[in-house]
């Protein structure tokens, strides 16, 4: 069954905060900012959730250039928004802007989701624990994960090392292509608990990633690599050996590369659309005060992108 919301509820419309059209009486308005956002999912699945809510609710695509959100954060609040969600490249910097942090945005250093209350901004992520569901519903003994290589140190991979530095894991190894940002990411892990388990940082080269992988059960994909065709493998091939797991924070239509040569070698693997419904169901929480209607959310997502249920 086809979604009203793909037959014309939703639009691609792409919005910035002063092309917003006027707020509707008796409509809740919310948002996600970005740059880029027109490829965005997330207004697909938040309509579908609040309308099951039973909320009359608006949900745009905004885009907002990196650096623009000190000017744009009160062009959203005159234009109405109750809330809004952050992705790339504004986690960060939202979290600046926040005036109340949640315990989830202080792990994080970072915001995904912005609650507006009487005029304020409330920022928390639910990032990490939407990885956290998005993992435990497919591998259901995987969290907290037992031999786990971090390829990536930025945005999403510094929540997610954060978080497992405060849940703990067997042994945790963090590989970035600039090794310095995973040398700072390392520090500060070590001062957060990530001595409570052996912790180690390598260089990204080739022999690098053979030992790391060679001594892991769980890889977990946080470089953007493999959003764009033109990608390479952020993993050569035949390093992709079972029982290795691989869990790819990338999503897009189809599967990605990593996931498609990690099955084909055998190995579980996964992308990262599980992870953005379980962020978007606890996003809707934080606004809604209700659970989610976390199937009319998945089952409107996989539509849109393409996916079987
Ligand atoms: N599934 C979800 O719900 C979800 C949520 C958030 C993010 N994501 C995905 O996670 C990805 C990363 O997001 P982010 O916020 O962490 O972005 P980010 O802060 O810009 O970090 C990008 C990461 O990718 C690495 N990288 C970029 N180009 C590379 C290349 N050519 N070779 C090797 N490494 C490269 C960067 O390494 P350097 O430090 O060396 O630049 C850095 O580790 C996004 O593309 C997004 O699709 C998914």
């Amino acid at each position: 069954m086809a979604f009203r919301w793909l037959n014309g509820g939703v639009t691609n419309e792409v919005y910035t905060p002063l092309t917003l059209p006027p707020k509707k009486k008796g409509m809740a308005r919310y948002g996600v900012i970005g740059s880029p956002i027109a490829h965005s999912l997330s207004p697909v699945m938040q309509l579908a959730g609040w309308e099951k809510l039973g909320v009359q609710a608006e949900y745009f695509r905004i885009e907002i250039p990196a650096g623009g959100l000190e000017g744009a954060v009160p062009q959203l609040l005159r234009a109405g928004l109750d809330g809004w969600n952050c992705t790339l490249p504004h986690k960060g910097e939202m979290f600046r802007f926040s005036e109340v942090r949640s315990p989830s945005a202080l792990q994080a250093q970072s915001v995904n989701t912005v609650q507006v209350i009487q005029g304020k901004i409330h920022g928390s992520s639910t990032d990490a624990e939407g990885w956290s569901r998005a993992m435990r519903e497919i591998w259901p003994d995987s969290v907290p994960p037992k031999r786990t290589l971090l390829l990536g140190c930025g945005g999403v991979g510094q929540t997610i090392a954060r978080f497992l530095a405060s849940i703990g894991c067997t042994t945790l190894t963090l590989i970035n292509r600039d090794s310095q940002r995973a040398e700072k990411l390392y520090g500060e892990l070590t001062q957060l608990g990530g001595n409570r388990f052996p912790l180690h940082v390598l260089d990204w080269n080739m022999p690098n990633l053979r030992l790391a992988l060679s001594e892991s059960d769980l890889l977990i994909q946080a470089t953007s690599l493999g959003l764009k065709d033109e990608d390479p493998l952020p993993i050569p091939i035949e390093l992709l050996n079972p029982p290795l797991q691989v869990y790819d924070t990338i999503y897009r239509k189809g599967e990605t590369s990593l996931v498609r040569v990690a099955r084909q070698r055998g190995c579980q693997a996964e992308d990262g659309l599980g992870m953005l419904l379980h962020q978007g169901a606890l996003s809707l929480e934080i606004w809604s005060g209700q659970p989610a209607p976390l199937s009319t959310m998945r089952q409107a997502l996989y539509q849109a992108a393409g996916r079987d249920l």
